[in-house]
Formats: C-alpha cells, structure tokens, sequence
C-alpha cells in the first residue's frame, strides 16, 4: 500500500514535472514568472530562511580529493508546509549565486502556496555563489584538479542527497517532488526526478 502511494505520488511528480517543463522550449509558458524587480524584505522573504548541508566534492569516485566536503547553501520556506504528506517544491538555481531574495524572487510561493501547501526548498548550484568547494572561488577555478568537480552531474547529484536527506529529516519519505527551475537549471530536472525515485 505504501509501495503503491510512494510510486502514484512518483508518478504524479512527473507528470505535473512534464507539464511544466518539456524538451521543446516550453520553458516561457511556465507558470513561474521570475520577477527581478520583486522588492526587498516582503512578507515571503522574512519566510525564508537559509540553510546549509555539507556535500561531497565528489559523488562519483573514491580518489583523495573525492572526500573534500563543502557547505551547500539551500532556502527554504515552511510556513505553508501541509506536513510529511504534503509536496515539496524545490527549485534549482541555475548558473549564477542564489539572490538573498530567492523566495520572493520566483512567484513560485505566491502561486502555489494555498493551492498545494508545499515546502518550498531552493538549491544553489555548487561553484557559484556561497556554495563554493575548496574554500574559496580562487582556490576553486585554480586548476584543473579542483574544476573537475564542476559539473551538471555532480550538481544534480547534490540536489538528490540533499532532497533526500531533507525528507528524511522531516519524516516526509513518501512527499512528492516537483522540482521546478528555468534553462539549464530546469533541464536538470528529468535526470533528478530518476534519481529521486530510482528502479527499482
Ligand atoms: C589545485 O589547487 C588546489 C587549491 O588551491 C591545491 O590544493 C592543489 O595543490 C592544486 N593542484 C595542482 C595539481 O596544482
Ligand atoms: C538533516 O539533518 C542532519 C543531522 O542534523 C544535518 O546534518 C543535515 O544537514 C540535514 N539535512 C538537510 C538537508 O538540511
């Protein structure tokens, strides 16, 4: 029965996943407007509160290096959670450091709050903004040993352990994932929902 809930809530993932995102430049009729002119400290911003969670530099191999750990920063928004069966919502930065006001910044909130009532999680992409391995962005454009961690798989990796590692902690194992995120950052998105719900 749980198996049956965790694979329709899978199935229900992607599929409002698809609808918002496809292959074929769907990506302006998304129904998250980027609002660059949002105005500083409103309500949604007061809500969201910035965290961290360590991560490998290296999900992939077991060389030296591979076990270098840097802090991740991520935001959230709780104030709306319907609690562990409700969704989360989560949001992946694209090729740029994470605005302070990421949460009103997207109407990602504003849209889908009430409707939903989703934890909303936003993820900065690792090498950009204070999400940077190696202790700082000079040590890590350094050379080709500390770039080689730099990289759309490694990144959506970080997304999976981190989503994961969150429901776990909310007792929130069978809340469903929609993950959301424009260009780049949403074409991330297929590959995640398959590491989130592996075959099993
Ligand atoms: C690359 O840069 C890192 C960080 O500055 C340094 O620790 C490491 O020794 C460098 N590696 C090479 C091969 O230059
Ligand atoms: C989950 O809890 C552990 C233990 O407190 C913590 O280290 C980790 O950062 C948390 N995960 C997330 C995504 O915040």
């Amino acid at each position: 029965m749980v198996a049956a809930a965790h694979f329709f809530s899978s199935v229900a993932a992607a599929a409002v996943l698809l609808s918002f995102f496809s292959w074929s430049g769907s990506v302006a009729s998304l129904p998250i407007r980027l609002k660059k002119e949002a105005a500083h400290s409103t309500d949604q911003e007061d809500l969201c509160v910035h965290k961290w969670y360590t991560q490998p530099v290296d999900h992939f191999n077991y060389g030296e290096d591979s076990y270098v750990e840097f802090q991740h920063k991520y935001a959230m928004v709780d104030k709306y959670w319907g609690g562990p069966s409700s969704p989360i919502f989560a949001y992946l930065e694209g090729e740029d450091a994470m605005s302070p006001d990421v949460c009103s910044e997207t109407s990602l909130v504003d849209a889908y709050a009430s409707r939903f009532r989703p934890l909303f999680i936003f993820i900065e992409h690792r090498y950009y903004g204070d999400s940077v391995p190696f202790g700082s962005r000079d040590a890590a454009f350094s050379n080709t040993s500390t770039l080689g961690f730099f990289g759309a798989a490694q990144a959506v990796q970080d997304a999976a352990e981190l989503i994961l590692s969150l429901r776990q902690n909310l007792s929130a194992h069978y809340s469903p994932v929609i993950v959301a995120g424009g260009s780049y950052a949403g074409s991330k998105n297929p590959i995640l929902i398959i590491k989130l719900n592996p075959p099993a």
